[in-house]
């Protein structure tokens, strides 16, 4: 009989079975989470409470897998690489918690918002503290490159979220292309190139890994505006059909408007600019089933695509593969 004693226990946590574009950083995913959840010594209970709740909630963690992933290829340093991607999450939370209370939203990843349960002040506070905590942790990094990339993103999203305060009910591709580059793609950027910086890459594999993180970024900002008008509350853990409420034009309705040139719906809609008008509810049905959400979805394939290009140009590894099969994930998640 087997002596219990040859047997060799693996924790739960590292069954990652099948082999998933996951398996290369899950050790490091695991450390990033814990490095969220450390909190500083004087930080007041509520606050903890407040990020634990957000933290616990779910989340894909998308982006700080992006930035190991990254950090494998140019040989980033174990505890800087961790650092670096428990920022580039944190200061993705923050900017929820924030666009919640901007959007009155009162429902994230499944759980009920901060501003739902706590109110705005909460919110401000807590989203404040959390951008403070995403710098204290990219800081740790000790690259001023790196820091300085953190912060001129934060910038160009918070940027973007104002341009498109004050361009509700715009129907233009390409300032749609700048907005979701802005508040999305920006972040995906810097999750992607910080790690070319940490590791002292070339000028050539850092443009790759912007161009990567942008194309990404831009898709994935399609299908989360897709996912607006299709996807299942309960799968995506927020309310549907906000984004044309807010006046918010996003590619879906963009395509369906450049297939139906004259839809009196939407001709009346875009003169009143109501997002409470009994027409809103019907035009989201229309382009639930119309065409316009392949057309959107066709959209961000290509976006897939040109990610899948700029990995090209980058030696191949076990890393590169793994971005690869990440990029196309993206996509899927809305099919
Ligand atoms: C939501 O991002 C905000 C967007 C930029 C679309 P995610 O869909 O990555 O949110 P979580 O982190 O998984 O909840
Ligand atoms: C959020 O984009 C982007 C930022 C937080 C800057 P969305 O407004 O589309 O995200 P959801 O749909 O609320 O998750
Ligand atoms: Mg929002
Ligand atoms: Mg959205």
């Amino acid at each position: 009989m087997m002596q219990s004693s040859s047997l060799v226990v693996v924790p739960e946590t590292y069954k990652v079975e099948p082999y998933d574009w996951m398996t290369p950083v899950y050790p490091a995913l695991l450390a990033v989470e814990q490095r969220l959840q450390t909190a500083p010594p004087e930080q007041h209970e509520w606050l903890g409470a407040a990020t634990a709740h957000l933290l616990a909630s779910g989340g894909k963690r998308i982006r700080p897998a992006v930035s190991l992933l990254a950090a494998g290829i140019f040989e980033v340093d174990f505890e800087r690489a961790v650092h670096l991607a428990a920022g580039v999450e944190m200061l993705h939370t923050a900017t929820l918690v924030h666009d919640d209370l901007i959007d009155g939203a009162n429902m994230r990843r499944g759980a009920p918002t901060l501003n739902a349960v706590s109110g705005a002040d909460a919110a401000i506070l807590v989203g404040d503290y959390l951008f403070a905590r995403a710098a204290n942790l990219v800081a740790q990094t000790d690259h001023v490159g790196v820091m300085d990339e953190f912060a001129k993103t934060l910038m160009v999203i918070l940027n973007g979220e104002v341009v498109q305060r004050f361009n509700r009910w715009q129907v233009d591709r390409q300032a749609y292309q700048q907005r979701i580059y802005a508040k999305t793609a920006a972040l995906f950027v810097l999750a992607a190139q910080a790690p070319a910086l940490l590791g002292n890459a070339s000028e050539s594999a850092r443009q790759s890994m912007v161009d990567y993180g942008q194309a990404i970024g831009l898709a994935f900002q399609i299908v989360d505006d897709v996912l607006d008008y299709v996807g299942d509350p309960a799968k995506i853990g927020k309310p549907a059909g906000g984004d044309l409420r807010q006046g918010l034009i996003t590619l879906p309705l963009i395509r369906y408007i450049e297939m139906h040139p004259n839809d009196p719906e939407v001709g009346i809609l875009l003169a009143k600019r109501d997002g409470n008008h009994p027409l809103v509810a019907a035009l989201i049905e229309k382009v639930r089933h119309s065409s316009a959400i392949q057309a959107a979805l066709d959209e961000a394939r290509g976006w897939v695509e040109q990610a899948q290009h700029a990995l090209e140009c980058l030696p191949l590894s076990i890393y590169t593969q793994a971005l690869s099969e990440l990029t196309v994930t993206i996509v899927e998640r809305a099919m």
